[in-house]
């Protein structure tokens, strides 16, 4: 693996350049490691979690995703990876770990948006989340961080909890319609949804 100029900023590492490390087996939707319950990381020290989190974000930038949860890598920690939209910049890539996080709603507001996964790789959903959550959780270094999140931010969140506790995004979906390949998703569904909202 190389990392060139990576530093470490709180919760994010910031990598401008990763290349050849191994990719972890994604599993996918059917497996059961993705319904398998997470275990909370009681001693950050019993795993090499530096490695799990390099490996991971290999494995998420090689398959174009922006979320990667450990249950995905056939893992069962509490935690999981994403980049994070609020931070990330043109030619720099910010990659947040969250490992046994909380999340709390702020509000009951929610909105519709299409979802992919990576385990459910080409096809897309309308998923509804909420707007607005907190979360908290335990850094790679151990520090507690929380914050306040919404959008897409939030989204990414949600989505990944969620695969900690077994859950993929077609059991939230907004309608059963409202799932299929992205292709025809594209095709039939988003300009559809573009129409409406006009
Ligand atoms: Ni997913």
């Amino acid at each position: 693996m190389q990392i060139y100029n990576s530093k470490r900023i709180g919760i994010i590492i910031v990598y401008d350049y990763i290349s050849t490390v191994p990719i972890l087996k994604i599993a996918k939707l059917g497996h059961p490691a993705l319904v398998k319950k997470t275990n909370e990381i009681k001693n950050l020290n019993d795993i090499d979690l530096k490695q799990i989190i390099y490996d991971m974000s290999e494995t998420m930038l090689d398959a174009n995703g922006i979320g990667l949860a450990a249950p995905q890598v056939h893992l069962t920690h509490r935690l999981f990876i994403y980049r994070n939209p609020d931070l990330e910049e043109e030619e720099k890539i910010q990659i947040s770990v969250l490992i046994n996080p909380l999340i709390e709603k702020i509000t009951d507001e929610k909105e519709d948006d299409w979802e992919g996964c990576l385990s459910i790789p080409g096809m897309s959903g309308l998923v509804r989340r909420f707007k607005k959550i907190k979360y908290s959780a335990t850094d790679l270094n151990g520090n507690k961080i929380s914050g306040e999140v919404e959008g897409l931010h939030a989204r990414v969140i949600q989505h990944e909890f969620d695969h900690l506790n077994g859950i993929l995004y077609t059991s939230r979906l907004v309608d059963k319609r409202a799932f299929g390949f992205s292709e025809e998703i594209e095709k039939y569904w988003k300009k559809k949804s573009e129409e409406d909202s006009k």
